[in-house]
Order: C-alpha cells, then structure tokens, then sequence
C-alpha cells in the first residue's frame, strides 16, 4: 500500500487560531486548511455533530461503533463527547481513528481548542486513552507542545501538566502509573478550580483505537460495522484518494443498517459516488440554511434532507463524474489522470450549463 505520507519533522502544519477562538491548523505541503477559518471546534459540532440528530437516533442504543476517518486533531470526535457527555449517554462507545499523521492525534488532547473551560472530560477521556501511545512517543509530542511558536496555541494547563509529568517521569513507572499520576493530577486541579467534587466519567465506557496509516489500507483491516462514520479528508480536488466509489464501496461494508455517514463536502462527484455505492444520500444544512455538507445512510428513513431533482439532475453532469480507486492502491496523480480522462470520453453537460439551463427554465 502506497501511503503518501513521509514527514520526517512537523514543520509541514501551523497552528492558527480560527474564528471562534479554537486552534486549526494549515498543511504547508498539500495546500489545504484542516479546519474552517470561522471556527474548527463550530465546524465540527455543526457539520459533523448535529446532524446526526443523536437524541433521536442514538441515545437509546447501548453501544455504539464510531469511525473518525481523518481524526486531525480530534474535533469530529471532540464534539461527539461533548455531545454524549452533556446528553448524559449510558452506553458503550468504541472509537476507531484513522488518520496517518500519528502526531496530530497524539497532541490532540492538548489543543487549545475551547473546550477545556466548560467540558474538561473530552480531554481527560482522551488522555486516559492515549497514554500509552503518548508515552511511546513523548519526545515528538513534547516537541511540538513545547516549540516557543506554538505556545500559544497549547492549552496553557496542559502544558504544565505535560512538564509536570516529563519531569517525573523515571519514577513513574511502567505506563499504568503515568496514567494515574495524570489523572490524578488533572482531577486535583480541576475539582480546585470548579470548587466541588467531580464525577469522573466511566473510563471502561470508551474505548478507543488508533490506526495510523493510510485509511485505504485500515478500513480493510477492519471487521466491523459502523453506527457513525465521520469523513473530514482534504478537499477531494487536492487528494481524492478518501473520495472514491472504491472508497465508498467499502465504508459501505462497514456500515450499519442505521448508520450515519457524515461529511462536510457538497461536491456532486462525491454524492454521486455514495448512491453508487449504495447509499441514501441528502443535505445538510447550516443555522443560515446554506448547505455545508452531506449525511448517507443504508436506511432512507434516516435521511431529512433528500436529494431534489435539480441536485439529482447536477449528478448527471460533468461535475457529477466521480472518482475511481480499483484495488483502494492508486496514488492521488493516478486517481486525477484516470478521472479526466474519463471525463473528457463522457463528454457530459458541464454544471455551469445546467445551472444556466435550469435558471432560465
Ligand atoms: C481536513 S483534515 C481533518 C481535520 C480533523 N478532522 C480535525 O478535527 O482536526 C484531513 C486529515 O486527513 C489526514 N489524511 C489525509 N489523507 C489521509 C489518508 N489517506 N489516510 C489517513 N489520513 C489521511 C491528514 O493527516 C489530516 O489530518
């Protein structure tokens, strides 16, 4: 399997601080931003979070398998523990990560990213979870929590907490005692500073795995079946390799039967590859009721927005032709190539004509 990535250092990311006072980051090589400018932690709880209408669709099942393809820095699955924390969720909730960038997820419970005033648990369960793969990596963790550059942008607690532990980590020991030097640590300031005894949340509830390694080469690793998938790869015009029908053929394997697949692109190739995969597929909407992405299930009860016809109708223009992976193996250039070669051979209606086309009509 080929994998794209070989960053030797973290020189290819920079912190930014977005709209909404949450930290995001900017890839240097690919060109692209991980986060929406107005807000990476508001993206998340707005395109990824609410329509999966939890409440209604979720909360009465006992446990639930969560795939975060493209983890980042964790907001899709930031946003559903706060979710499930603030809707006091009972049940069992596994999580797989898939993201090839294993420094991101292991510097994700340590971002500034405006939860930690008002939901500290997200990064305490966290923590907990990824402790043993933060103590195999310490050095490069410490290294980008510590970089002058990025002060700033590392929650400042957290920082603190990390020294702490750095510095007493030879009498810490093995790994399990780390863990409880950090929960307790962490517990002692945060019930100082709320005044009261907390309630920890059930650790044994959660459970989290990571695979750190291109998701085509993971998901056929994978034998399970999803309850929620989240899908926040780069734009699929810079790196279509998480786009393709291939692709989507295979999340479909892994889905429930009342699965929720959740993306925030609109792109017409992108629906189109869903339906061929066999998905339902419809909008998602923001508070402006301007669309901001799309949820696909194998249960059309379970979609609110349906396709209309002029969005079926854009399916079946240029804009529609979708993107083709055989064997989930091809680089991104393979993909591109193959994909407008095709497109030029169908030689279908462009989009602008049949945006003009119907506005006339
Ligand atoms: C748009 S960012 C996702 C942001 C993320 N959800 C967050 O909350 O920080 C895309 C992520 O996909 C990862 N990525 C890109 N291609 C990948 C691939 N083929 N397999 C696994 N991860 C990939 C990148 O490292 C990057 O972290």
């Amino acid at each position: 399997m080929q994998s794209n990535f070989s960053y030797q250092t973290h020189d290819y990311f920079n912190f930014v601080f977005t709209d909404d006072g949450s930290v995001g980051l900017y890839n240097n090589i690919v060109g692209d931003i991980y986060h929406s400018k107005f807000g990476a932690r508001t993206e998340a709880e707005e395109k990824f979070i609410k329509p999966l209408n939890f409440h209604k669709n979720f909360f009465k099942k006992k446990e639930l398998n969560v795939l975060d393809i493209c983890y980042g820095i964790g907001y899709n699955t930031k946003a559903f523990l706060n979710k499930i924390l603030k809707l006091k969720y009972k049940g069992k909730v596994s999580i797989d990560i898939l993201e090839y960038d294993k420094n991101l997820v292991l510097i994700s419970p340590f971002i500034n990213d405006s939860y930690f005033k008002t939901s500290p648990d997200i990064s305490y369960i966290l923590i907990n979870l990824l402790m043993d793969e933060i103590f195999n990596n310490k050095e490069e963790v410490m290294e980008i929590l510590y970089k002058s550059d990025n002060k700033k942008f590392i929650e400042p607690f957290y920082r603190r907490l990390i020294k702490k532990y750095e510095k007493t980590e030879y009498s810490y020991n093995p790994v399990s005692q780390n863990k409880a030097f950090l929960h307790n640590i962490y517990y002692h300031y945060i019930s100082q500073r709320k005044k009261r005894y907390l309630k920890l949340p059930k650790i044994e509830n959660f459970y989290v795995r990571t695979y750190f390694d291109d998701a085509r080469a993971s998901i056929k690793s994978l034998n399970k079946e999803y309850d929620i998938i989240f899908l926040d790869a780069f734009t699929p015009a810079k790196l279509p390799t998480l786009w393709s029908l291939d692709f989507f053929e295979e999340l479909f394997k892994h889905s429930s039967e009342d699965c929720l697949l959740v993306t925030y692109s609109n792109s017409a190739a992108v629906r189109h590859a869903m339906i061929e995969a066999g998905y339902f597929v419809g909008k998602i909407f923001d508070n402006k009721k301007h669309p901001c992405g799309t949820i696909a299930s194998k249960n059309k009860l379970l979609i609110e927005n349906k396709l209309d016809e002029y969005d079926l109708g854009l399916l079946k223009t240029s804009a529609g032709v979708y993107y083709k992976d055989s064997g989930l193996k091809n680089s991104s250039q393979e993909i591109l190539e193959e994909y407008s070669q095709r497109r030029k051979l169908l030689n279908l209606e462009s989009s602008s004509q049949y945006i003009k086309r119907n506005k006339r009509s």
